[in-house]
């Protein structure tokens, strides 16, 4: 029996021998990474390359040219002494009041930067009337010195002294209890639940970069984050006894290092969603126990790691009758020592096609401890339950993983199914997730206010959001309708990789794991440019690549559990043009 090297308050895992304390690794030594390859096109060339520009030399470009565009730099000595209250900052939110924000205990007004800021008007006005603080936490594109030299140039005071004391970006965990271990937090996080920690990534943070930032990727936990000892911490291959439930032949251990050094890496783009996102909307249907989603229990991100099959090839592992499950164990466990577990199908995890990865780095860096630092299991198009986190152990076996997240919880039901009349034994486990669109900019309920430009032109309202379908079918279409669904236009998809013809290039058909984020902008209704008001509902659809759609009504696909929602998504704004 192999020892698993990690701990938590709540108990030790069975099977744990080892006293785990923290400390932190060392990954700079990794061997060339091979890119991913299910981006094969010379769009796809472009396309990365794109993204590291887009990620760091636009931003500082865009910075030094908008630098040299301030031409009134300020007398900061003089003006550092004004004193401001939080409350005076928070006034300042919008163009028309002025945008000011604080950012380590200064106070800034950058009214006449919005329009040049690199990331857009949008991702900069969020910040407006508060602390930017967690924003430059996430994208740290905003630690350049040219950076730091253009906003001291916007500076006109300070905060109060009893205000000044910066405030944390940081979420920290409980004091006490067997949460008191788990890690700080980004404070932009919408959390659900803070023992165990849940949180989804604001909808605004999930369009701007096509890699979500580690520090606002969405957590799902189901217990306190377990502390790994990297000097003791072993991941071990298994294979199950047959007629014996529990038995096991460890076939073999690694340290991570020795993951690192004997297999060559390998990176894909690929998406995690919760099977619960969106239940929100189920529940303003029907009263469903759990946590309350909205649209942002989803992430994509490129991860990188030691290919499963390469892993498997090298133990001469191949899948037999009697492998038909690939069972995942984590180092989080309950009181009672049962440790988070789940499995996928020995098809998928036997196909190299499908890119299953033993994974240590998340968009380029280690894992984070929530993300499942040192290991995860990272199942390209399958749902987020599956993709186990602070991987000890995985199990070739006969039959699906018996932990209760596997037989008795992510699993969906007919509308008439309640708590009453439920048998998970009859439902299958959620793997592949089916096509999801969602809006994430504006937001449900969200004022947009809009100007009234030049005679005969009219005002429209951008609108922008993500779409993704599992099993790597690949988004082909997302259609946007203001009328209820009798029109509907086409949105632009802003991911989706073209050809030299101007083509869509759908090669990737059936092995695109990441989402395509999507973009278009709706003409205002006339009658709302005469009222200089109104409100509007804009839905917003996805097509994969295997012409499947979403329903249009959630009540047809209500559950007990409330997961596996992919119903039209809906949001009611309200428009003030000016
Ligand atoms: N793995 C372990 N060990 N423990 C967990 O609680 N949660 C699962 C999965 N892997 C979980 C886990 C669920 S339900 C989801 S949706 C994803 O992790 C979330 O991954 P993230 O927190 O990195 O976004």
């Amino acid at each position: 029996m192999s020892s698993l090297h990690g701990r938590n308050l709540l108990g030790r895992c069975a099977g744990s021998s080892q006293q785990a304390l923290r400390k932190v690794a060392n990954h700079h030594d990794q061997p060339e990474k091979e890119q991913p390859n299910h981006r094969q096109s010379k769009w796809s060339a472009v396309y990365i390359a794109a993204i590291g520009v887009a990620g760091l030399t636009i931003p500082i470009l865009g910075y030094k040219k908008a630098h040299a565009l301030q031409k009134d730099v300020k007398n900061n000595s003089k003006l550092s002494e004004t004193r401001f209250s939080r409350k005076d900052v928070a006034q300042h939110d919008s163009l028309d009041k002025g945008v000011w924000i604080t950012y380590k205990g200064r106070v800034y007004d950058i009214t006449n930067f919005i329009q040049h800021h690199p990331g857009g008007s949008h991702t900069i006005m969020m910040g407006a009337g508060g602390d930017v603080e967690p924003f430059w936490q996430t994208y740290t594109v905003h630690e350049a010195l040219e950076v730091q030299r253009l906003l001291s140039s916007y500076q006109i005071g300070v905060l109060l002294d009893e205000e000044s004391q910066q405030e944390s970006a940081q979420i920290p965990p409980e004091t006490n209890g067997p949460y008191a271990s788990d890690p700080h937090r980004n404070q932009l996080l919408n959390v659900l639940t803070n023992q165990p920690f849940n949180a989804e990534t604001p909808s605004k943070l999930l369009v701007p970069t096509f890699e979500t930032p580690a520090e606002v990727f969405f957590v799902r936990n189901h217990l306190p984050v377990p502390e790994v000892d990297l000097s003791e911490y072993k991941f071990s291959i298994c294979i199950g006894t047959d007629g014996d439930p529990d038995g096991q032949e460890v076939v073999a251990e690694y340290t991570l290092d020795d993951l690192k050094r004997k297999f060559k890496p390998h990176t894909i783009d690929c998406v995690i969603q919760c099977s619960g996102n969106r239940r929100s909307d189920l529940k303003k249907i029907r009263e469903i126990k759990g946590l309350d989603w909205s649209v942002g229990a989803v992430g994509n991100a490129s991860w990188t790691g030691v290919r499963l099959v390469d892993l498997l090839e090298s133990l001469k592992l191949r899948q037999t009758e009697s492998i038909k499950h690939v069972q995942l164990q984590g180092l989080d466990c309950d009181m009672s020592g049962q440790s988070y577990g789940a499995s996928i199908s020995a098809d998928v995890a036997f196909d190299p096609k499908r890119e299953v990865l033993l994974a240590y780095e998340m968009n380029g860096q280690p894992l984070t401890r929530d993300h499942g630092f040192p290991l995860r299991f990272v199942a390209p198009g399958i749902t987020g339950a599956r993709n186990v986190k602070w991987l000890s152990k995985l199990i070739l076996s006969h039959e699906e993983s018996t932990s209760h997240w596997q037989r008795n919880d992510y699993k969906s039901f007919s509308p008439n199914v309640d708590m009453f009349n439920l048998d998970y034994k009859q439902s299958v486990s959620i793997q592949e997730m089916p096509v999801q669109s969602a809006i994430c900019d504006p937001i449900d309920g969200e004022t947009v206010k809009l100007k009234l430009d030049a005679v005969g032109t009219k005002p429209r309202i951008p609108i922008r959001g993500y779409a993704y379908s599992g099993g790597g079918k690949m988004i082909v279409r997302v259609d946007v309708s203001v009328d209820g669904g009798d029109n509907w236009i086409t949105a632009n998809l802003d991911d989706l990789p073209y050809l030299e013809d101007g083509s869509p290039d759908f090669t990737n058909r059936n092995r695109t794991w990441s989402w395509t984020r999507w973009s278009t902008s709706i003409v205002v209704p006339d009658a709302i440019i005469e009222a200089k008001q109104g409100r509007m509902k804009i839905l917003c659809r996805a097509f994969d690549s295997s012409y499947n759609s979403q329903p249009e009504r959630a009540e047809t696909i209500w559950n007990v559990r409330g997961v596996v929602n992919n119903s039209w998504h809906a949001i009611n704004v309200s428009l003030l043009l000016s």
